[in-house]
């Protein structure tokens, strides 16, 4: 079987007495598109941190194209072409949509090998996400929306393998989700990339990726493609109380 691309094993974090991550394996290979879903607090964000260095697991190992990089720092994950977006968008408001671009790869070190030509110019890439007529714009000038947009730009700047999204798609309209997504699988199917990402809007996501895994309490309860995820009794189960979603989930 192909070496995994992304690799977590155990992978644990305790807050003090609450344990955040309990035990997570997650295996992505590249070109695969894997949504994350769980209630609110069931330890999804808090999973992506340790995934792209920004927090080290109390337990756990993970690995990136079969380098363990447990313990090292998000430059050196960045630098291994691992990439994110945070859940409150993180753009430097005072600098231009094109040197946020351009800071993503200053980021993750210039010398990175990488397989995408086309994306070494910051301007395909804002061009890419329909933001080329405002590359010279500072940041904090756009919109939300357009925010959130960029940063998926910063982080295709830094030239990634994996790219970590963690609701990207929060506070934008159902057209905007619709676009969202489109680009997101457009980014998977032109580049290769595996894409990890978390979503709250489930039904879109479920209708986008071929797989999903689901975190309950800080563990993993599922993880599959996406018709027997929602059927699944103990995702079900989860979700109930979470009014909405099980109902979006089933639709
Ligand atoms: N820095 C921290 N210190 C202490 N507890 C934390 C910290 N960060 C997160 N937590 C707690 O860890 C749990 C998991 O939080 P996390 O943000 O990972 O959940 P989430 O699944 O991303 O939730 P949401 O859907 O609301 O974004 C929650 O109980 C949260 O309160
Ligand atoms: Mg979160």
């Amino acid at each position: 079987m192909r070496e995994a691309l992304l690799s977590a094993q155990g992978v644990t974090v305790h807050f003090g007495g609450l344990v955040a991550v309990d035990g997570v394996d997650l295996e992505v290979h590249a070109g695969e598109m894997v949504g994350v879903i769980g209630p609110n607090g069931a330890g999804k964000t808090t999973f992506f941190h340790t995934l792209s260095g920004v927090l080290v697991p109390t337990a756990g190992r993970i690995a990136v194209a079969g380098d363990d990089l447990t313990g090292k720092s998000a430059h050196i994950y960045a630098a291994h072409g691992v990439a994110r977006t945070f859940q409150t968008p993180r753009v430097f408001k005072e600098m231009s949509a094109v040197d946020n671009v351009r800071f993503g790869l200053e980021f993750a070190g210039r010398t990175r090998q990488h397989a995408h030509d086309a994306f070494d110019d910051p301007f395909a890439i804002l061009d890419f996400l329909g933001l080329a007529a405002v590359a010279s714009v500072p940041a904090g000038g756009l919109t939300p929306s357009r925010q959130r947009l960029l940063e998926i730009g910063m982080a295709l700047g830094a030239r990634p393998r994996v790219l970590l999204l963690d609701e990207v798609a929060s506070g934008l309209t159902h057209a905007e989700v619709e676009k969202t997504a489109q680009l997101i699988r457009r980014v998977r199917d032109e580049l290769g990339l595996a894409v990890i990402w978390i979503e709250h809007a489930v039904r879109v996501l479920m209708s986008y990726v071929e797989r999903v895994a689901v975190l309950h309490q800080g563990a993993k309860i599922a993880d599959g493609d996406p018709r027997s995820v929602a059927r699944d009794p103990a995702v079900v189960e989860a979700y109930l109380g979470e009014e909405g979603d099980t109902q979006r989930m089933a639709a």
